[in-house]
């Protein structure tokens, strides 16, 4: 991403930080340092999906997803929230479409993406009076590593060039962004214009009893 950024004469500070450990987040912050006080824009795109029956899902597994995605983004919002009102700033969550159709084995998934929304959208109710703008993107099927292992526990052939594309995304989420101030896109649903391979159902192989999508 740095790498990337620079071609466009953006220079940007990496801090890698692991979400499931919250007491990261007291490292993040201090890492940040002055930084934080240029932070216009906080994007929450990091998150695990995992295919499992609601049976066969643990506490400390079911605690372990939340933690990542969902508490993480609320603290970390939290921490920044004083420097984005200050800023007039906009958060972003990366959601998904699955809360629109959940299925067969997602459930702990779909459960922490509702909540997401949840939190998204009370949050939109309390920041709008200073000027902070809250944007949920939900995607269909995007073309990352999370999709390529999906396909495998759903015994597809992987054909990226079918789905959405990252850089999909992202140019709704950057137009979103530079919408004039009088307005504010709230929720932005966007799926593949292919739909063949798009449908939501997750059909587990079923050699495959409980399986992490993307990385564990
Ligand atoms: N792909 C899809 O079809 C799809 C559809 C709807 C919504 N989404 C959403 O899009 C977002 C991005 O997903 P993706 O498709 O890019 O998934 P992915 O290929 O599995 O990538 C997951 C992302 O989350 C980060 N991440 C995972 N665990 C982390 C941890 N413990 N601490 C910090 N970062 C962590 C990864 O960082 P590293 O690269 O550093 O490992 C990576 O950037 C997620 O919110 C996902 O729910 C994806």
């Amino acid at each position: 991403v740095a790498r990337s950024a620079r071609q466009y004469g953006v220079e940007s500070v990496p801090i890698v930080v692991d979400l499931r450990n919250l007491d990261a987040l007291d490292s993040f912050m201090r890492q940040l340092g002055p930084l934080e006080s240029r932070v216009t824009v906080l994007v929450h795109n990091a998150a695990v999906m995992r295919v499992t029956r609601v049976e066969d899902v643990s506490v400390e597994e079911f605690g372990a997803m939340l933690t990542l995605n969902l508490l993480a983004p609320f603290i970390l919002t939290q921490r920044l929230l004083p420097q984005l009102c200050a800023s007039k700033g906009q958060i972003v969550f990366i959601n998904s479409s699955i809360v629109n159709h959940p299925s067969e084995g997602t459930t702990e998934y779909a459960a922490s993406k509702h909540a997401l929304k949840g939190f998204a959208d009370g949050l939109r109710a309390e920041v709008n009076a200073s000027g902070v703008r809250v944007i949920s993107v939900y995607p269909g099927r995007t073309a990352t590593p999370l999709q390529a292992s999906l396909s495998k526990i759903e015994g597809r052939i992987y054909l990226p060039e079918t789905l959405l594309q990252p850089e999909d995304v992202a140019s709704v989420v950057v137009n979103a962004l530079l919408l004039p101030r009088t307005g504010e896109v709230t929720d932005i649903m966007i799926r593949a214009a292919s739909k063949s391979m798009t449908q939501h159902s997750i059909i587990p192989d079923p050699n495959v009893l409980e399986a992490f999508v993307g990385k564990p």
